[in-house]
């Protein structure tokens, strides 16, 4: 069959990769792709947001099945469009990828479904959140409703921190329409876990486990970011962590899906926070994660294509998902500056090394080809991820590997998966 990534990123990389191995994906094509999925899949320059152009790709193509990798499509309803031209497609529709795309919208079906979450008062108006945070407990969290690419989350320490940050969202819209409703929740502390799971609108079955560094510099020193390294399994999450979710927080959010008339087919990615009080829901995603796809999908037994299917059609309950009993971590490259300002278009070396060893993997976020030349195009550049067989051997083979790699002002966090050494 002919099969159409939509997504630029790492975690297309990794889903292009697990396609590729599929027995049943004859053609792979992805749309806008980059210079790593170039690899295993012919690329076209069409851009995510495309939506008639990718409808029109998919006819012209012939394919046969479309694997949506990114948030703004999915929020912004491309499910939806190439459903209509009847083309299928894995991941959720627009009324279901509302999951992720409003924040006030999940906090209030986490309430009217008692799914564990943070306290939170969802807010239209500035004048109104302002008053309220009078009254708050501070630190504090504000989140901006709509996708603001990860950053519109802002931990305010003092009460004067809070109203820049009501001023930041609200009034100045630094994140565009996504702060036209914000919502202000109690500031939990634990450990965090990403979650993926494959839902079929009425079977979930989650994946192996992860944990993201999502600060810019060593020791979660410095800004936010699309996500420095991942690990996978997290050791944190226990049985006991696991069973509390299955009890309260996987089957419940789609039931509630369900029963609001939205089913949620794809992708649910649950960002939790294991806190003294148990596990509760951080957010939700309504996709792969970028990168814990980069170690989850590479442990990962089945065929991509086959669960993907599963999902559409409806019989996930008949798929055994499986992981390797091992361990990956990844390393992500980045460009010296990101997430504020880089240079891009530095060549990069090395990547050759990689097809020398099995069990290592540079998945691409920010490259392209200059001519012959690979160059960065980005902030984050690679994703360099390496299996082992515990958690110790995967971080000590990822930062191996991202020695093969080189280009000028390349810059990592050195303390991915420091948490292993206290689980
Ligand atoms: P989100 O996009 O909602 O996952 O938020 C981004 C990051 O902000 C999370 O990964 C957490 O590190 C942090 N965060 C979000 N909500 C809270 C909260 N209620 N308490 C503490 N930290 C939070
Ligand atoms: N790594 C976090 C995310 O994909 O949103």
């Amino acid at each position: 069959m002919n099969v159409l990534i939509v997504g630029s990123g790492g975690r297309e990389h990794a889903i292009a990769y697990c396609a590729a191995k599929s027995e049943k994906a004859d053609k792979i094509y992805c749309t806008p792709g980059n210079a790593g999925i170039a690899e295993y899949a012919q690329c076209a320059p069409i851009g995510a947001m495309e939506f008639d152009k990718i409808v029109s790709f998919a006819k012209e193509k012939e394919i046969d099945l479309v694997i949506v990798g990114m948030d703004d499509p999915l929020v912004g309803g491309l499910v939806d469009e190439l459903e209509a031209a009847g083309i299928r497609t894995f991941g959720p529709r627009k009324n279901a990828a509302i999951l992720e795309g409003s924040k006030a919208f999940s906090k209030d079906l986490m309430k009217k479904y008692h799914i564990p979450t943070a306290a939170y008062e969802n807010f239209t108006d500035a004048d109104k959140a302002l008053a309220y945070l009078k009254t708050a407990k501070f630190p504090i969290v504000l989140k901006a409703d709509g996708l603001a690419l990860g950053k519109g989350v802002l931990i305010c320490n003092t009460l004067k921190e809070a109203k820049e940050g009501v001023k930041t969202i609200m009034q100045d819209k630094k994140f565009g329409d996504a702060g036209n409703e914000m919502v202000i929740e109690e500031f939990m502390t634990g450990r965090e876990v990403s979650v993926l799971s494959f839902v079929d609108g009425n079977t979930i079955k989650t994946m192996t486990s992860a944990q993201d560094h999502k600060r810019a510099g060593d020791g979660d020193t410095g800004l936010n970011t699309g996500g420095m390294g991942t690990f996978s399994p997290s050791p944190f999450y226990t049985k006991e962590v696991e069973d509390f979710c299955n009890k309260y927080i996987y089957q419940a959010t789609v039931e509630a899906m369900k029963a609001e008339g939205r089913p949620f087919k794809g992708v649910i990615f649950f960002g939790l926070m294991l806190t003294e009080e148990g596990p509760k829901v951080l957010e939700y995603n309504a996709r792969f994660g970028d990168p814990e796809a980069q170690v989850v999908l590479p442990r990962m037994k089945n065929d991509i294509i086959e669960v993907a299917e599963a999902c559409i059609d409806g019989t996930l309950d008949q798929v055994d998902l499986q992981f390797e009993d091992n361990a990956a971590v990844c390393v992500v490259l980045a460009s010296e500056g990101y997430p504020v300002t880089y240079d891009k278009g530095l060549p990069i070396t090395g990547l050759d090394e990689f097809k020398k060893h099995e069990g290592y993997y540079c998945f691409h976020a920010g490259t392209k080809y200059d001519g012959e030349r690979l160059v960065t195009n980005g902030g984050r550049v690679l994703g360099v991820t390496a299996k082992g067989k515990d958690l110790k051997e995967a971080r000590a083979n990822a930062y191996a590997a991202t020695e093969w790699v080189k280009f000028d002002n390349k810059y990592m966090r050195h303390d991915i998966g420091k948490a292993i050494d206290e689980a």
